[in-house]
């Protein structure tokens, strides 16, 4: 049997015990009918994240831009795009926020910008602008073609010919979002500001996007055919990125936002991170911790739903994790298909069990609380670019953003308008308010876990303990803290299993199970797929 004794220290930060819950604020609620959310519909829907439980809310861009990639290709820095409100109703989100105990982190875009932001517009006026070295401009090869055969991560060259000065520029993404040049000391100061402009307002944190991407080799050298069954081959990808990501220099430039951080106290510094294996996390927790409080973990995200699967991705992580470094756990975003879709949604509940008693961060994405599948998007009706450049693989993002199902009223409660991504047909059934009239609903379900989750230690400060050889299929976990023991297992077969916990307590009883059945004693039987949560005596 395998403790991991928690590394912290008994002060632990906010983030540390919180739960994350995140909001594609496009999907989440619209106030002003025209189909898409705002920021006075997150203000309205504040009271139900707090009854939910959740202690901080992390919102996709809401800056403005041209949207080519939904907010992702940002034309200003700092201020709210109109669609979702202005500066004066984003402070009283804030404020609305804060008086709830609810943080607010937002989401910096640093690798790139809109191509329609006022230093794209002027670095791509003449060779000599003084924004020219602001983004990344090579020169064709003799005969016309890109200067290297680097791709997009979106698929595609990742350069894009501009007549007006003859030159390429540089594109990680779509050619609507230049990459910016951050070997350039002008950049670093001005996105720098861009951070401090929020930090100062008081919002509690950023998480930061695609920093993998953020320096380049300066060798400018062509990337190798991609491995078959690598990491990069499961993101659809041809190229091996070796120049284009991950670059020794981006992680020195997370270590310098960082101390833009610090100049603030309690700001949570998140980061999307993107690795090979569990290893490639340390360098984004940096050494010693001067790097990111929270690196995204996605390695469950490509997982197998398989109990010795899962487990070894859970102990590998716990193996690596530095010195003081916390834990986290990702199990879905606004990139990839909703888990009851990926896991089955027989598991869906069980995936919520895992996420949220395991030891580290949880992050919640909007409507999985409610087992949120996947829509059907006909191509005809893809509005995400990646999905539509990419209509052979299955990469079209826009299944797992539609719009939250808040009651049976027309739209779900979302719009009064047309919404800009259909609306699930199940949303007559599947809403907040039916979940929250059915004791039994995955809604309530969620709650009384995060509840739990928040009133006992042994949950999210306990050391964690895996229990093997309880049977096949089976995934068992301890947690304890202050005297407390409690236990977790996931049945992840289709089979009933019947567990023997006599050797580790002598009157056990459940506190939570998927299927909301109740047991105690010694022996406990899981449905299939059932999970249940358990307080030993
Ligand atoms: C990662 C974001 O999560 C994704 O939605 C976006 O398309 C890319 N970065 C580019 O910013």
């Amino acid at each position: 049997m395998k403790t991991y004794h928690l590394h912290g220290t008994p002060n632990l930060k906010w983030w540390q015990t919180a739960v994350f819950y995140q909001i594609y604020p496009r999907s989440f609620q619209d106030s002003t009918g025209d189909g898409i959310g705002d920021l006075q519909g997150i203000i309205n829907r504040l009271d139900y994240l707090v009854d939910l439980g959740v202690n901080a809310i992390w919102i996709s861009p809401i800056f403005p831009s041209p949207m080519a990639d939904f907010g992702y290709d940002v034309a200003d820095y700092c201020d709210i795009h109109p669609m979702f409100g202005d500066l004066a109703t984003f402070d009283r989100l804030l404020a609305e926020a804060h008086a709830r105990s609810l943080k607010i982190i937002l989401d910096f875009v640093p690798n790139h910008s809109s191509n329609q932001h006022p230093w794209f517009l002027e670095s791509r006026t003449s060779r000599d602008n003084a924004k020219r070295d602001w983004y990344i401009w090579r020169d064709a090869k003799p005969d016309g073609s890109p200067p290297n055969n680097w791709i997009s991560m979106f698929g595609g060259p990742a350069w894009t010919w501009d007549a007006t000065t003859g030159q390429y520029y540089l594109h990680s993404f779509l050619p609507e979002q230049p990459d910016l040049n951050w070997r350039n000391p002008d950049v670093v100061d001005a996105m720098h500001n861009a951070l401090r402009f929020w930090l100062q307002r008081g919002v509690d944190g950023f998480r930061v996007d695609a920093i993998l991407c953020l320096i380049k080799h300066d060798s400018f050298q062509d990337n190798p055919p991609v491995e078959p069954g690598t990491y990069w081959e499961a993101w659809g990808h041809i190229l091996e990125p070796r120049y284009t990501v991950n670059q020794p220099e981006m992680f020195e430039h997370v270590r310098l936002m960082r101390r833009v951080f610090d100049e603030f106290a309690d700001r949570v510094h998140i980061g999307e991170t993107s690795t090979e294996d569990v290893t490639g996390l340390l360098p984004y927790y940096g050494r010693p911790l001067d790097g990111y409080d929270i690196p995204f973990n996605f390695k469950l995200l490509h997982a197998n739903w398989h109990a010795a699967t899962v487990r070894q991705i859970i102990e590998d992580y716990y193996d690596i994790l530095p010195a003081g470094g916390w834990p986290n756990f990702v199990f879905g975003n606004h990139d990839i298909h909703r888990f009851a879709t990926r896991y089955g949604y027989q598991n869906h509940r069980s995936v919520a069990m895992l996420l949220l008693t395991l030891w580290g961060i949880p992050t919640l994405y909007y409507g999985d609380e409610l087992g949120l599948e996947d829509v059907f998007i006909p191509l005809a009706q893809r509005v995400d670019p990646w999905g539509i450049k990419m209509p052979e693989a299955d990469f079209g993002r826009d299944p797992e953003r539609t719009p939250m199902q808040w009651d049976s009223s027309p739209n779900a409660g979302f719009t009064s308008g047309q919404p800009w991504l259909p609306v699930a047909n199940d949303y007559q059934q599947r809403n907040v308010a039916s979940q929250l009239a059915d004791a039994h609903s995955t809604l309530n379900f969620y709650k009384t876990l995060i509840q739990l989750r928040r009133s006992r230690p042994a949950l999210h400060n306990g050391a964690f303990t895996f229990v093997d050889g309880l049977g096949d299929d089976l995934l068992a976990y301890r947690r304890e803290a202050d005297g407390q023991r409690l236990l977790v297992c996931l049945n992840f077969g289709d089979q009933a299993r019947t567990i023997d916990l006599s050797h580790l307590t002598s009157r056990a009883a459940t506190l939570l199970s998927t299927h909301f059945t109740q047991q105690s004693g010694t022996t406990f039987m899981l449905q299939p797929h059932e999970s249940i949560l358990l307080q030993l005596g």
